[in-house]
């Protein structure tokens, strides 16, 4: 058994590995933490896990403990305190599974660009491999890592659509990548903006002169040889709770079933990843793949406009976050990938 933690295991991801890891047979929670909960029961915070962990209680950080508990911790905490307590735990040999940015980005200068601070531990950004296991190269650097950097939500969609088309050198520039999330994006404390009368029934853009995860898709695209900045991302707020769509549209000279066939064969043997194309419902919805850890693809060329489109849909909380976050601590300790994760959709929901 491997023995996890959940540092700020009373958010909406942390909660969400709660969910997954009550599944998982190989891994044993341990220690979770939470600075509001602290001394309370799992439910307080997440009322859905309610009998699944009897006996543990949310407690205090503290880097002692994980280094006396664990084998393994996931941090599901802001940027920040990820920053701030990850070097020490990974110096101490206990594998990290990062949710937050902090050590996404290999390229000190573009965190900068994204987040405007200075990295504190470039070197150890630098090891982290991204927890992407789709990407080959990903994959292959997963076995054995011991500080993996689980993309972001808007990215990891991002990335989906367009890695096929980066590993057959057919992309082509400008990319733009139009993407609709839903609010739990924002994490399970409320600000202003995302206050229900404020969010529940608006659509509209954010972040759209440079989100922070396009730093994300530039630095997957350079890892393919590409160059070209002309990559924009633009995400939009909609009235869903759970729910990623990126739409990625290009112009290149291709037909439908020679793109379909490029992704078809890219992603055999990703069991996380759904073709569409071909079924009666050929583009992909958020709402069908809540709770779970699948990615659905879709596409559309419209060959007058010679546009292509490549539609991903996932969950922000599952293949956007936790559940991508487990199925890479999997690969890291050569367990199947599919521990805890294989769960069919709910429908309708
Ligand atoms: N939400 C998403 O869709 C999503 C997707 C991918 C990645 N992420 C990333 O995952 C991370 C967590 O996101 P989330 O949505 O789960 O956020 P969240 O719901 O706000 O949860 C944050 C957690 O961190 C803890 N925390 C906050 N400040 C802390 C501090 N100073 N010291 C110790 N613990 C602290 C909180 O507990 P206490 O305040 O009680 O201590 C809480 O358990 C973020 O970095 C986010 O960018 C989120």
């Amino acid at each position: 058994m491997v023995r996890v933690c959940v540092v700020g295991g009373s958010g909406y991801t942390g909660g969400e590995l709660l969910r997954y890891l009550s599944m998982h047979r190989e891994a044993e929670v341990k220690y979770v933490t939470s600075r509001e909960y602290a001394g309370k029961p799992i439910h307080f915070a997440h009322p859905n896990l309610k009998g699944f962990y009897k006996g543990l209680r949310f407690e205090n950080l503290s880097v002692d403990k994980i280094l006396g508990l664990c084998d393994a911790v996931f941090f599901s905490t802001p940027l920040e305190v990820s920053l701030e307590y990850i070097p020490k735990v990974v110096e101490s040999g206990v594998k990290v599974i990062d949710l937050s940015p902090a050590f996404r980005l290999k390229d000190p200068d573009l965190f900068k660009a994204y987040y405007e601070i200075e990295h504190k531990a470039p070197d150890l950004a630098r090891r982290a491999v991204y927890g992407l296991p789709e990407i080959h190269i990903y994959r292959e650097a997963l076995r054995g890592a011991s500080l993996i950097a689980s993309p972001g939500c808007n990215a990891t969609a991002a990335i989906i659509s367009i890695y096929p088309l980066a590993y057959t050198k057919k992309i082509s520039y400008p990319v733009v990548i139009d993407v609709k999330a839903g609010s739990s994006e924002a994490g399970a404390k409320p600000t202003p903006w995302d206050h229900h009368p404020e969010r529940a029934s608006s659509t509209r853009p954010y972040s759209p002169k440079g989100h922070r995860h396009v730093a994300e898709v530039l630095q997957l695209l350079r890892e393919f040889g590409e160059s070209d900045d002309r990559v924009s991302l633009i995400p939009h707020a909609v009235p869903i709770v759970r729910g990623v769509l990126s739409s990625t549209h290009l112009y290149i000279d291709i037909d439908e079933q020679e793109l379909v066939k490029i992704y078809v064969e890219r992603y055999a043997g990703s069991p996380f990843i759904r073709i569409l194309w071909g079924s009666p419902t050929p583009y992909p919805d958020p709402k069908n793949l809540v709770g779970t850890n699948i990615a659905d693809i879709g596409f559309a060329v419209e060959e007058r406009a010679r546009r292509v489109s490549i539609f991903v849909a996932l969950d922000n909380l599952g293949k956007g976050a936790a559940g991508q976050a487990l199925q890479a601590f999997n690969i890291s300790l050569g367990i199947d990938e599919r521990e805890g994760l294989w769960i069919p959709p709910t429908r309708p929901v």
